[in-house]
């Protein structure tokens, strides 16, 4: 196909889809008459603000300040072709995230929704959704995860002793850390090798196609995206079918799914999945695990380098754990289960940098929250960046102070992991990596940025755009 050819199908295709959003959001505008809000031009909405300021330093924040303060805690808008409802509050966070499934669902992007399939944890609902919880929830828990600690701590210390004397920039460093860890447990991969190579290559395609146009044209973003998701597939395939012909048993999680559907497993059994289930929820658990644990390490770095009090305060909890193993390097499973304030850090960074600053629901059925008639089929967004930032639940919160979380929280005030049965499966999983690794960084080295700059990516998890580059030294002891 010539390209002037290919233009003008990729023109004929955005008329389509623009009359398409156009016709809906004409019908929707109607209906969402009494819900305050400006939805801006037709079809382009507020997008092009939202876009300069969702890359800016406080991201959505100032977007969804502005508004809060003309229209009130719920207020509608229309971005990225989409006519959403954003609401913020603990009783908002209450209605959208607590107990029965039944109110709303989650909202993927099509695109989202097109690499990860029909059958993703993110994609099903109601009883599907729980069933794939428990699956997935299983290897994930404290217990199971055990047995990855020694591979975590053992690939903590060999990436920082790389760090030593060195320019790295941390995000590219946390991620490449991360995503060797979930590869390893979902199914054994090498951490250095060919392999590696080749996971880590199609995840990078895939990850940045989420946020592009949905166009399956060749050269496009959402078609290289799909592309890779399908190489991603194949090598899942191969690995798959080396494990039933017994030539490969392993201890991971792909063999405890594949273990739950094998042939042996009972006919009515209900934990069993089909090959595709069982490969939608992989890429669902590297996708959803990766960029989030990636951006939380990141940011915990940073905040630790830009407030010299907390920094002091965690290397003294690390300090005190080293001393007492008497020079063994590695850490043991009861060390990293007691770093009482590590913990707090933690949350700390995910409450600053609130890395998903909204939640994506649509609404399956009406109802009407703070006086305004929500209909069904609606996409209805909590605003977490609002609700992490409001001065009566956090004072004083541009400052990062972990002390905050001495004392528990008013439930819904803070959702860095979400809450009821979407919560993050990842938990606990995202918790240990940081942990390992703060405790290795902070036990032998002190760091220096080397650019000031506070932008963020324009992506769905929020990073800093400079990836954060540092000049690293040993501690001197
Ligand atoms: C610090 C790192 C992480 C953060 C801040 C984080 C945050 C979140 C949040 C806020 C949600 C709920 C979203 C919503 O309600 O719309 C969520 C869901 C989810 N997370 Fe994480 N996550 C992290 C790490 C991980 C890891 C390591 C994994 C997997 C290994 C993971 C897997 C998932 C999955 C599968 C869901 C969807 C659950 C469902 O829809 O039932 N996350 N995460
Ligand atoms: C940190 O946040 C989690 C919820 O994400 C909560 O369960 C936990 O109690 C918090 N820990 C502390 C020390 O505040």
């Amino acid at each position: 196909m010539d390209l002037s050819s290919l233009q003008i199908l990729v023109l004929l295709f955005m008329l389509i889809v623009s009359g398409f959003i156009w016709l809906h959001s004409w019908s929707s505008t109607s209906q969402m008459g009494r819900i305050p809000g400006c939805l801006g031009w037709p079809l382009i909405g507020e997008t092009f603000s939202f876009i300069s300021e969702f890359s800016s330093a406080s991201g959505i924040h100032s977007f969804v300040r502005k508004r809060r303060q003309l229209y009130g805690k719920v207020f509608k808008t229309s971005v990225l072709g989409r006519l959403t409802i954003f609401m913020t509050g603990r009783e908002a966070g209450r209605i959208l995230l607590s107990g029965k499934d039944g109110i709303v669902s989650l909202n993927l992007f099509y695109t989202g929704k097109q690499v990860l399939g029909p059958t993703s944890l993110l994609t099903t609902s109601g009883e599907e959704h729980k069933r794939l919880r428990r699956l997935i929830g299983e290897p994930l828990s404290m217990d199971a995860l055990k047995k990855y600690f020694q591979f975590i701590d053992d690939l903590a210390i060999k990436t920082l002793e790389g760090w030593r004397g060195r320019t790295v920039f941390v995000l590219e460093e946390a991620s490449t850390f991360t995503l060797k860890v979930i590869a390893h447990m979902i199914m054994s991969a090498e951490p250095y090798g060919e392999e590696q190579e080749k996971i880590r290559a199609n995840f990078k395609v895939i990850s940045s196609c989420f946020a592009s146009l949905p166009l399956k044209i060749p050269g496009c973003a959402f078609h290289r995206g799909l592309k890779a998701r399908n190489r991603m597939y194949a090598m899942l395939d191969s690995i798959i079918s080396k494990r039933r012909d017994g030539k490969d048993v392993r201890h991971d999680f792909l063999q405890t799914l594949l273990r739950k559907h094998s042939k042996e497993a009972a006919d009515d059994d209900l934990d069993k999945l089909t090959d595709a289930q069982l490969k939608d929820n992989i890429l669902t658990l590297l996708v959803a695990g990766h960029d989030t644990t990636t951006a939380s390490l990141t940011w915990l770095i940073k905040f630790l380098a830009e407030n010299p009090d907390v920094l002091q305060n965690l290397r003294e909890e690390h300090m005190r754990i080293q001393e007492r193993r008497h020079g063994s390097l590695h850490l043991t499973w009861s060390e990293v289960s007691n770093m009482p304030y590590t913990i707090k850090v933690i949350n700390e960074t995910l409450r600053k940098a609130t890395i998903l600053p909204w939640f994506s629901r649509k609404a399956t059925q009406d109802f009407s929250i703070d006086g305004c008639d929500i209909k069904k089929g609606w996409a209805v967004n909590l605003d977490v960046v609002s609700m992490h930032h409001d001065p009566d639940v956090f004072p004083n919160p541009e400052k990062f102070d972990p002390s905050r979380f001495d004392n528990p929280l008013k439930p819904f005030s803070f959702l860095g992991f979400g809450s009821g049965p979407r919560m993050c499966p990842g938990m606990n999983l995202a918790k240990l990596e940081i942990c390992v690794f703060v405790h290795h960084l902070l036990c032998r080295f002190k760091w220096r940025p080397l650019d000031e700059d506070n932008c963020v990516q324009p992506t769905l998890v929020r990073m800093p755009k400079n990836k954060y580059p540092v000049a690293v030294e040993p501690l001197e002891t």
